[in-house]
């Protein structure tokens, strides 16, 4: 077994591991970054339509109508430090990508072109503001090249196709990692002073979803397995524009350039539900908006599926109508959505210039996740207690600057905001801290539970049983949600579990590329994950943000303006059968910008 030691090891390599390893690297760190894929196909390469930013190029704007947009987009249960933070240090880290050599769009003034987004307004929700800087619909895409070269160019060292299967602690702090090469099936084991782990999410819990296979949640599963409690894992968010049976995302910056939501009768049913602002409310309302159109019946063909339009004569006509001048062509669209209409055409055969897109709602983003505090420090307890040597940041981290639901763009700024901070954090850190020593046989436990799954011997596929909590989750733990059905989420993921330890059968014995075994173990991952997800939401009596109960149908601030903490009260690096899951709760920072604006107290949202 190999033994590497860096100062400071940042597992996954989207954009907030590369923030944080380039700015932990400029501190002096010597840094190493721990990936199951090449950096350039993270999952950062999906978020398309922009970065939000207060830059203020076409329309006026400022941080704190940000941060005010971002706090009542979370329906109130955001941080409101954290909300602050990011819509502050959103401005120079866009300025800092762009001088990075970042290709954002220009205005014809050659400033970074900005677009509309869901939520995002000026001047406390008066009307919609121009504030996603983009580079075409491709943003995260640049983003992740911009900083995989400034990390190159910083000698950072990359270990790409290295699989975290454990996270190893000693004398109450977190020591490093064990990671399974892909090549050769090798287990290495990675110290380090600070460990910080940008995984990103865990949308494969759910059938349709526009996160990528490998979003399967493994850094946070295998923090949780070791201690680390999960932070508000009720709120899921589900993205309104996927494409149909696919759930491949179709940006939200399509509605950004004037894109329109229609229903069956070619009615823009957003009118009714959120008659100011329309088709950019902020996800939740949307989303559960086209269930309510497809319950009473309007989805297209019958089905459950609506359209998204972008065709520059729709577009055109909107625009008159709502007394704007400016209008679009087709050689526009095709330049600034030039990703949304290679994905229609490839994936729907469906050509965006001449048709509308169908859509449904698919399964995006966790606003929950390890717990942080704004410095990226994980945080253990409803008393901020940190623990020494483990950092979080990006989607896989809850720093809860999104609290109950997250606006578009804002993804993006938080790891770019976040993985900053947490990289600075980490070069300070590790100047004054000393190695705390590995345990007697790091690997060992792991690698144990590796030899099991390889010589599992039953009947059931991992697809299928992963296939059937999918389903399970889509149908239960969804946009809408009900006790029952929250509670039979719960005994059906049990009885997966079981299945999973009892009955896992696949072929490949193999150990150099062994992706079957790999998969087997990212399904433990999401199992775990889909548990303490439902059982969040079982335990939440209230409808806030993403987490709608048609039971609880009013939003409890009285009784629930709190977080959720979920331990698992076990210690032992892999899937059991059902562990018990302790919840906690933790209280809202105690900083409110109600003293700086009374906008920011909580009051009912209107869109
Ligand atoms: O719609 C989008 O382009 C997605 C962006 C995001 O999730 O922030």
């Amino acid at each position: 077994m190999q033994t590497h030691q860096f100062d400071a090891i940042i597992v996954g390599a989207g954009g907030a591991g590369l923030m944080a390893a380039l700015y932990a690297s400029k501190g002096g760190a010597n840094v190493a970054v721990v990936s199951k894929l090449y950096p350039t196909r993270s999952h950062t390469g999906a978020a398309l339509g922009g970065i939000g930013a207060a830059l203020g190029n076409l329309d006026e704007d400022k941080p704190l109508w940000h941060a005010y947009d971002t706090v009542k987009g979370g329906d109130y249960l955001a941080d409101q430090n954290a909300a602050k933070v990011l819509a502050e240090n959103a401005v120079d880290a866009v300025i800092e990508l762009e001088h990075m050599g970042l290709p954002f769009d220009r205005t014809p003034e050659g400033r970074i072109s900005q677009r509309r987004f869901g939520g995002h307004t000026s001047n406390f929700g008066e009307k919609p503001v121009r504030r996603a800087c983009h580079a075409a619909d491709r943003t995260g895409h640049m983003i992740l090249q911009t900083l995989y070269q400034q990390c190159i160019k910083n000698e950072v060292r990359f270990f790409d196709e290295f699989h975290v299967v454990d996270v190893i602690m000693n004398k109450g702090a977190c020591v490093g990692v064990v990671a399974i090469q892909l090549g050769t099936g090798e287990f290495h084991v990675f110290h380090g002073k600070a460990t910080l782990f940008a995984t990103g999410g865990w949308g494969r819990v759910w059938k349709i979803t526009s996160c990528a296979h490998t979003l399967t949640g493994d850094g946070a599963a295998v923090v949780y397995r070791r201690g680390v409690p999960m932070q508000d894992m009720e709120f899921y968010q589900f993205h309104p524009t996927g494409l149909y049976g696919l759930g491949v995302l179709l940006t939200e910056g399509i509605r950004g350039e004037g894109g329109i939501l229609l229903n069956k009768n070619n009615e823009r049913f957003m009118e009714k539900y959120a008659p100011k602002i329309k088709d950019l409310a902020s996800r939740d309302v949307v989303s559960r908006s086209m269930y309510l159109e497809i319950r009473a019946g309007n989805g297209i063909n019958g089905k459950d599926y609506l359209y998204l339009d972008i065709r520059p004569s729709t577009v055109n006509r909107y625009l008159a109508e709502a007394g704007e001048t400016r209008r679009v062509d087709e050689a526009y669209i095709a330049r600034v959505l030039a990703e949304t209409l290679d994905i229609c055409r490839t994936y729907a055969g469906v050509d965006p210039l001449t048709e509308p897109m169908p859509i449904q709602p698919t399964a995006h983003y966790a606003m929950g996740g390890i717990p942080t505090n704004i410095d990226a420090e994980v945080v253990t307890d409803e008393n901020w207690t940190v623990l020494p040597g483990m950092y979080a940041a990006g989607e896989v981290a809850c720093v809860s600057c999104h609290g109950a639901n997250r606006l578009g763009t804002n993804s993006l700024v938080d790891l770019v905001v976040f993985g900053r901070r947490g990289g600075m954090k980490i070069a300070d850190y590790v100047k004054q801290a000393d190695f705390v020593p590995l345990p007697a046989n790091p690997a060992q436990e792991i690698e144990a539970e590796f030899k099991r799954l390889r010589s599992a011997k039953g009947k059931k596929r991992p697809y299928e049983i992963r296939k059937a909590m999918q389903k399970l989750m889509m149908d239960n733990v969804g946009v809408f949600r009900e006790q029952k059905l929250l509670d039979q989420a719960v005994t059906g993921v049990h009885e997966l579990r079981d299945q999973y330890l009892k009955d896992l059968s696949f072929d490949d014995n193999g150990h150099k590329f062994n992706t079957d075994l790999l998969e087997a173990w990212e399904l433990g991952c999401l199992l775990d994950l889909a548990e303490v997800t439902a059982v969040s939401a079982a335990a939440r009596p209230e409808s806030r943000g993403a987490h709608s109960r048609e039971d609880f149908p009013k939003r409890d601030d009285a009784n629930w303006m709190v977080h959720t903490l979920a331990y698992r009260k076990s210690d032992v690096p892999y899937p059991q059968g059902n562990p018990e899951i302790e919840l906690n709760h933790k209280k809202q920072v105690d900083v409110s910008l109600a003293d700086v604006d009374p906008r920011f107290a909580p009051k009912e949202r209107v869109y």
